[in-house]
């Protein structure tokens, strides 16, 4: 329905209601999509109003082993810069390259407590034990389906498509640190470890799908090819 210019949401779901009913009933996002769809409710408004409506807390936070730190000065300026490229510009891909111990861990960190108000699920990982993407992805998809996905499909394309549905049903803020883990060094330098290459197509779903949500890669190489 279109009045006075806008869009207007005959049968809304607000944000509230959604975690309410999750919360009383564990159901998964796709469930209530279906569910929504079963009540004849227009999926894609409920989702413009959801979006619309400010939240005060994630619904979900997961920092596995992120380093605890007790200080952070400065970045100012960095932290301004990533916050508009994630809120403002909607950037669904961000790099972060820097050298070795520049501070990339703790301003990932720093920009989650600052940012994370903002989104339904947030989940940080270290990429530092070179994880396979299988790993990542299934332990993603765990998570942003609160542990209601346990069977995920056998193909990689077919885990990619499962993550960038919810990366499109919800607001997710995905952090891979230490990407150099999975990449070459010295002469191969920008180039995949072998075994490593699907990181690359992931990113580059995620860069090029539409969906609401973000993956932030932190690493030290200065890479050229990584999509
Ligand atoms: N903004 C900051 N405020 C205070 N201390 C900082 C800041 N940034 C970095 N440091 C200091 O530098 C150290 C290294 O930072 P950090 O681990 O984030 O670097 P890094 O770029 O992630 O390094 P690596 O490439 O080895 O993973 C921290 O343990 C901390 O002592
Ligand atoms: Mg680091």
């Amino acid at each position: 329905m279109v009045k006075n210019g806008k869009k207007q949401v005959a049968d809304t779901v607000s944000i509230g209601t959604w975690k309410r009913f999750r919360k009383n009933t564990g159901v998964t996002p796709k469930y209530f999509q279906a569910f929504c769809k079963s009540l004849g409710l227009n999926w894609e408004e409920i989702v413009d109003n959801i979006q619309s409506e400010s939240t005060t807390m994630p619904v979900s936070l997961d920092l596995e082993n992120s380093p605890v730190f007790p200080y952070f000065y400065g970045r100012n300026q960095q932290l301004e810069s990533s916050k508009k490229w994630i809120l403002q510009d909607k950037c669904n891909l961000i790099f972060l390259l820097g050298r070795g111990g520049i501070g990339k861990t703790l301003f990932s960190i720093r920009l989650i407590k600052e940012i994370q108000n903002n989104f339904d699920y947030v989940i940080w990982r270290s990429l530092e034990t070179s994880p396979t993407i299988e790993y990542i992805l299934e332990d993603s998809i765990k998570f942003f389906s609160q542990q209601q996905e346990t069977t995920l499909p056998s193909t990689l394309d077919e885990k990619i498509t499962k993550l960038i549905n919810y990366f499109a049903f919800s607001r997710c803020l995905l952090i891979l640190d230490n990407a150099e883990s999975i990449l070459h060094s010295g002469c191969h330098i920008g180039k995949y470890r072998e075994g490593y290459e699907s990181y690359g197509y992931l990113f580059q779903r995620i860069a090029q799908s539409s969906h609401q949500s973000c993956l932030l890669i932190t690493s030290r190489e200065n890479q050229k090819q990584l999509i």
